[in-house]
């Protein structure tokens, strides 16, 4: 089992956490309709809801937010995250904007037309709708490995060339927008990407002179994994394990609240296409604001411009990647199965295994991080059939291909202490796996459910008796 590799940074100003009894937790879970992005955040002990956003900034990046410039055009942060990008990523243009998915809503229409296909390792959620909203098709062509949690492969984020090339020949490449690489892969359960991958898919892409987009929300532990994992780069450093990758592709967007260390940020970089740069800018000004700031405080961009270094540094890499590691193998060693190996910002608990009793259409996934919350007043999210929108044609609820409780670790946040009453959380919930009952939707809106959605615990003895459970 992986020890506890210690933070490199000691901490300089605390959050007090609310600590709740399991009756309180029942009251606020029934109250937000046993949906965990409706309960307020003062009832939650442990929130891993997300690792986006939710970071702790270094003293050094609140420095910079007090002598950050905050001119409207033409602020030294902008020159200073500017400067940051090109050295990093060795790409000529990049255009701060507000978040990721605004970066997609720019990015996307530039190299999206109607009808064409735009293919993934994996799309992010409101990457597939960006993609959706420019009337184009998202193809995931993960490699099968990710589909198994069982399975130990060292890349599962990784693309299936064999796939890509042939779906391009079957469709014409004229049909292909964009190809996507999500590194990390987040819906596979934060699974790198090698370099090998990056190197081949650009192959295929040059081939068809299809234009390669990085979603780079997780470069950096990306790039770690590669270190650790991948021959030929135990040696290399970090940046210039980073400017490899993005060398292969054409652009990049990306959402800085995660590897940027920040609680708010996004970037989109152009490698050296002019032409598709201006129109990143021309869409930028009416959706975010003037070019150089983007969306953004000029105290945001200055924190930006020092987290992305930060992020590198391969002692905050190791210990970052070690902690995941570390309660992956405890969840393992008390019985919880989980994606492995373990991923780069989160455990995915297998709720499929863990609750072969609940069927899909209630929602193992769900059921699992409700009773997570109630066992240990922490908050994860359900990747699996709840978190799917209902077929647009027949409205029957669709079956997700795997059922997952994501269980995110903010950057810079919770000790070892906080991961032990994790573990210790989910191996309770499993060792009482049998008494745990599904949950049905009462209400739900159009689009993108699982935020407001409000649920019910399913009677399932009932449900049994009328023959309706599988
Ligand atoms: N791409 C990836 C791979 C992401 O994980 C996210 C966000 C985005 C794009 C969109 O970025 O939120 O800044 O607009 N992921 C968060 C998560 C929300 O919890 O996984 P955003």
């Amino acid at each position: 089992m992986s020890n506890y590799i210690a933070e490199p940074f000691r901490i300089k100003m605390v959050e007090p956490l609310s600590i709740t009894t399991r009756a309180q937790r029942e009251e606020a879970i029934k109250l937000a309709n046993y949906n965990l992005f409706s309960l307020p955040s003062k009832d939650v002990y442990i929130d891993l809801l997300t690792d986006s956003g939710t970071n702790a900034m270094s003293d050094m990046q609140w420095a910079g937010v007090m002598v950050a410039d905050e001119s409207y055009a033409g602020a030294s942060s902008y020159y200073k995250i500017r400067d940051t990008v090109r050295d990093i990523f060795q790409y000529r243009y990049m255009q701060p904007v507000h978040q990721g998915r605004a970066a997609e809503k720019i990015l996307y229409p530039c190299l999206l037309k109607a009808g064409q296909y735009s293919v993934s390792n994996m799309h992010f959620d409101t990457t597939r709708g960006h993609v959706g909203l420019c009337k184009a098709k998202p193809v995931d062509l993960v490699v099968p490995e990710a589909h198994d949690t069982e399975t130990v492969y060292p890349f599962k984020g990784n693309m299936d060339v064999e796939r890509l090339e042939n779906f391009i020949r079957e469709k014409g490449a004229e049909n292909i927008g964009v190809i996507v690489m999500t590194i990390t892969n987040n819906t596979a359960g934060g699974q790198p990407v090698s370099m090998a991958n990056m190197r081949e898919v650009a192959a295929v892409a040059k081939k068809y002179q299809i234009v390669l987009n990085i979603d780079a929300a997780r470069f950096a532990e990306n790039a770690m994994f590669i270190k650790e994992r991948e021959s030929g780069y135990a040696d290399r450093s970090i940046i210039d394990i980073t400017r490899e990758m993005f060398s292969y592709a054409d652009c990049f967007t990306m959402s800085a609240k995660k590897d940027g260390i920040v609680n708010m940020g996004g970037i989109i970089g152009v490698k050296e296409n002019q032409e598709l740069f201006t129109k990143v800018q021309a869409l930028t000004v009416p959706f975010e604001g003037f070019i150089t700031y983007g969306g953004l405080a000029g105290r945001d961009l200055e924190a930006l411009a020092l987290g992305l270094y930060e992020a590198l540094d391969e002692n905050y890499l190791k210990y970052r990647l070690g902690l995941i590691r570390y309660l992956g193998d405890k969840l393992r060693a008390g019985g919880v199965p989980i994606q492995y190996p373990t991923g780069g910002h989160a455990v995915f608990v297998d709720a499929r295994k863990v609750l072969p009793h609940i069927p899909y259409y209630e929602f193992p996934g769900q059921a699992l991080v409700i009773e997570a919350y109630l066992e240990g007043g922490i908050r994860g999210c359900d990747i699996g059939s709840y978190m799917l929108d209902p077929d647009p044609e027949t409205g029957k609820q669709l079956q997700a291909e795997m059922e997952l409780a994501r269980f995110c670790i903010p950057r810079r946040v919770y000790t070892q202490a906080h991961l032990d009453h994790i573990a210790d959380t989910l191996i309770s919930v499993k060792d009482k796996a049998e008494t745990l009952k599904g949950y049905r939707i009462v209400w739900q809106p159009e689009v993108l459910r699982h935020f407001t959605a409000q649920l019910e615990p399913v009677n399932s003895d009932i449900l049994f008796q009328e023959g309706a459970r599988k």
